[in-house]
């Protein structure tokens, strides 16, 4: 899977992305400006996920990418569309709802509008749904394939308001970007 190629363009597309002994080892820089840290998370989704067509296998690395990359997260995954019904998918964090109908909480609102929903004040949302007590702030992404609303893309915060607009559209570019490859 991981071809020649693929080595190739990690190494060259992106200094903090290196791949070797079969082991990728992602490094954000220190110091980054916050749409840096984005930009850069960026290229290693595109990377990571160029030559895999599995879907689970991108999400579950996509999530553990956000995971490493955004700080202060306590839950960081997707939320699939099946069946008319958002239904948990590959994440990092607590165990979570598994279910959330189209409408209800913060994913569901992301689910029937098709717009991000940025939370600063979790308890503030009408309808939140908590699935760790711990979480104060939320941004979540629809990941649209052909118009139509696939999955979402969950983020939850201990800290209040640490989400903000950078964020949103750096979570927007991501999703556009492996709208294709889960
Ligand atoms: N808080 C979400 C539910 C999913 S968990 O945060 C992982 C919501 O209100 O839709």
């Amino acid at each position: 899977m991981h071809n020649r190629r693929h080595r190739k363009v990690l190494r060259d597309r992106t200094p903090a992305l290196r791949y070797g002994a079969g082991m990728f080892t992602f490094a954000p820089a220190e110091g980054q400006t916050k749409a840096d840290l984005h930009a850069d998370m960026l290229e290693a989704a595109i990377a990571l996920t160029q030559d895999e067509p599995d879907a689970v296998a991108n999400m579950a690395n996509l999530a553990a990418l956000m995971w490493q990359f955004l700080p202060d997260l306590n839950w960081a995954g997707f939320y699939r569309m099946i069946g008319g019904e958002l239904v948990l998918g590959p994440f990092i964090g607590k165990p979570a709802c598994i279910r959330i109908p189209v409408g209800r909480g913060v994913c569901g609102a992301a689910a029937a509008t098709g717009d991000t929903q940025l939370v600063p004040d979790v308890h503030a949302f009408p309808g939140h749904i908590a699935c760790d007590a711990a979480s104060r702030s939320e941004l979540v992404v629809p990941v649209t394939r052909d118009g139509a609303v696939i999955a979402v893309i969950d983020l939850d915060s201990p800290l209040p308001a640490r989400f903000d607009g950078d964020d949103a559209r750096g979570i927007e570019a991501l999703a556009e970007a492996v709208a294709f490859r889960i």
